[in-house]
């Protein structure tokens, strides 16, 4: 998801950029596996870069429930794999974080509050945020939040759920009011991210959307803009319902606020709504192209 939008980021401003990922999905990238530090030392070390940009893990919270060791190995010792390179090459080191770090016992958290990560996803984030942040001195530890980019093909959150629904049919769609966080697109992240190396300014920064929802609010405007509020039912529901779907715990809220960002004029963020209307425009095209 991420990849894409920071990918087609970069080359607008002519970097020459090695990508790699463990599954090819695109001619610009390469295999690379986080994990494996002696073959990736070597990709990196050969390719001479002046910025290492980790954009991999295992995003899906269940699988790593399931699989805790891969989540632990791909998440923090590819985090921790990637630090040391970066420290050893003395080029500075970006690292994605993640909202859900927190408990969600505040409602909103700022880039000061202090984490305590509920599920194994959320540990293995954590611990890759306190690797990079202790150990590598050229650090940015970006935290995102809800994240929507990618489009059909490549988003696998919720956006993208939602709309693999709509497309089969669905003309009634379940989701919940009691999850609260803050949208987070690529393309305005991928944005900040090089606004935030090129200023030099190192360390932590939450970087998400403007504005705050629930997976309801979400929901609900996706299907407004599509069009589709008249033909489709957005029913909520408590969390509790999807239970079995989706077993991982996860904070009541997980809502940034980009203070730092705010404070040091580095925030480029826009509003989770202007990004969402930008980003339906996608999925409209694609009904055309599909079932309609
Ligand atoms: N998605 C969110 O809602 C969200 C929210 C906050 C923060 N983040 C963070 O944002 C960053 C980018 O994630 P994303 O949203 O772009 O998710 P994504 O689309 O799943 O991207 C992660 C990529 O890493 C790849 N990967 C998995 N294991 C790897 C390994 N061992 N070596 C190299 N690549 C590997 C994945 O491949 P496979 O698809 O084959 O697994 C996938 O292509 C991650 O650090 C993530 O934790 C994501």
């Amino acid at each position: 998801m991420l990849g894409d939008a920071v990918y087609k980021r970069l080359r607008l401003s002519n970097a020459t950029v090695m990508a790699s990922d463990i599954s090819i999905t695109e001619d610009w990238l390469e295999y690379g596996d986080v994990r494996d530090f002696i073959s990736i030392r070597k990709q990196i070390v050969n390719f001479k870069p002046n910025l290492i940009i980790n954009l991999a893990a295992l995003t899906d919270l269940e699988i790593c429930e399931v699989a805790p060791e891969n989540c632990w190995l791909t998440n923090a010792l590819g985090a921790e794999n990637l630090g040391l390179i970066s420290e050893d090459l003395g080029v500075p080191y970006v690292y994605i974080s993640t909202a859900g770090i927190f408990d969600g016992e505040l409602e909103t958290y700022n880039d000061f509050h202090v984490a305590n990560p509920l599920s194994v996803y959320a540990q293995s984030k954590y611990y890759g945020e306190q690797y990079v942040r202790s150990s590598v001195k050229k650090h940015f530890v970006l935290r995102a939040g809800w994240m929507m980019g990618g489009g059909p093909k490549k988003d696998k959150k919720f956006i993208n759920k939602i709309y693999q629904q709509i497309r089969a049919g669905a003309k009634e769609l379940y989701v919940v009011d009691d999850r609260l966080g803050t949208p987070t697109y690529t393309i305005d992240f991928a944005n900040g991210l090089c606004n935030i190396v090129e200023s030099g300014l190192y360390g932590l920064y939450n970087q998400v959307c403007g504005g705050e929802a629930s997976r309801f609010d979400v929901a609900q405007e996706f299907v407004r803009l599509l069009g589709l509020s008249n033909e489709i039912n957005v029913k909520i529901v408590p969390s509790d319902h999807f239970n079995l779907q989706y077993f991982a715990p996860r904070p009541a809220s997980e809502k940034l606020v980009n203070l730092k960002l705010n404070q040091r004029g580095l925030n480029l963020m826009r509003d989770w709504k202007v990004c969402l209307h930008e980003y339906a425009e996608v999925f409209k095209v694609d009904r055309i192209g599909g079932v309609g």
